[in-house]
């Protein structure tokens, strides 16, 4: 299981490093040769996922939003609202599918307990910030639907876990001006088992070089709270 300390992460710089230079200022990547994040959720997993949609309903799948070409999201409490508007079908396996199947992203946001490997990383970190979770990102091919530009309401350590991904970061942060009139600072391409750190509020955006899975952990949600990991099969 690939569960990495924070020291791990973002070696070789180290934590005084990061705190002085970079937490809330600016990005940071790291680099890896190997695709270390591997474990952390695969193809495999987002298929078993998806598949169990529809069965009977949203209970099932609470977490699962498509990002739309709109550039808003649908997931299942908006689900109403978008169908009276656009007149266009439920949410639903076939839909999800048919969007997906047109380049536009899945997220499951506060997925970390669909593997111990995620629920564990969100416990590693959490030594050192506090309460956190993980938002799964995925697309299905190069140029996919992603959001626009925005900024996130806290820090983010990116995990970069299947495919390519070039990310846009900007200069401005939330407060400084609105997401339209932020100016690109530069773009970095990251590809499996690399790592970007995104300070809160700072704008950027993503565009897809190849199908891809990211991991976001991210804390400092104090409204998110998780209860620990049971061992529910134990000796079964
Ligand atoms: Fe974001």
């Amino acid at each position: 299981m690939s569960v990495f300390s924070f020291e791990d992460l973002i070696s070789p710089i180290g934590k005084e490093r990061f705190y002085d230079e970079y937490q809330g200022k600016k990005h940071l990547a790291i680099r890896c040769s190997y695709p270390r994040f591997k474990d952390h959720f695969s193809w495999t997993e987002l298929d078993n996922y998806l598949n169990s949609m529809d069965l009977n309903g949203w209970d099932r799948m609470p977490q699962c939003a498509v990002v739309l070409p709109e550039g808003n999201k649908l997931n299942p409490e908006n689900n109403n609202q978008w169908t009276k508007k656009t007149h266009k079908k439920k949410f639903s396996k076939q839909l999800i599918y048919d969007l997906w199947e047109n380049g536009n992203s899945i997220i499951l946001p506060l997925s970390e307990h669909l593997n111990k490997t995620m629920w564990n990383q969100c416990e590693e970190l959490e030594k050192e910030f506090g309460s956190g979770c993980a938002n799964i990102y995925c697309s299905n091919q190069k140029d996919s639907n992603n959001y626009q530009i925005h900024a996130d309401s806290t820090d983010n350590f990116l995990f970069h876990v299947r495919g390519k991904i070039r990310w846009h970061i900007y200069n401005e942060f939330e407060h400084q001006c609105k997401p339209g009139e932020a100016t690109e600072n530069t773009y970095i391409d990251l590809s499996e088992g690399d790592l970007l750190y995104l300070p809160i509020k700072l704008y950027h955006r993503v565009t897809t070089l190849s199908p891809r899975i990211s991991i976001s952990y991210h804390f400092t949600d104090v409204k998110y709270k998780r209860t620990k990991w049971y061992d529910w099969i134990g000796e079964i």
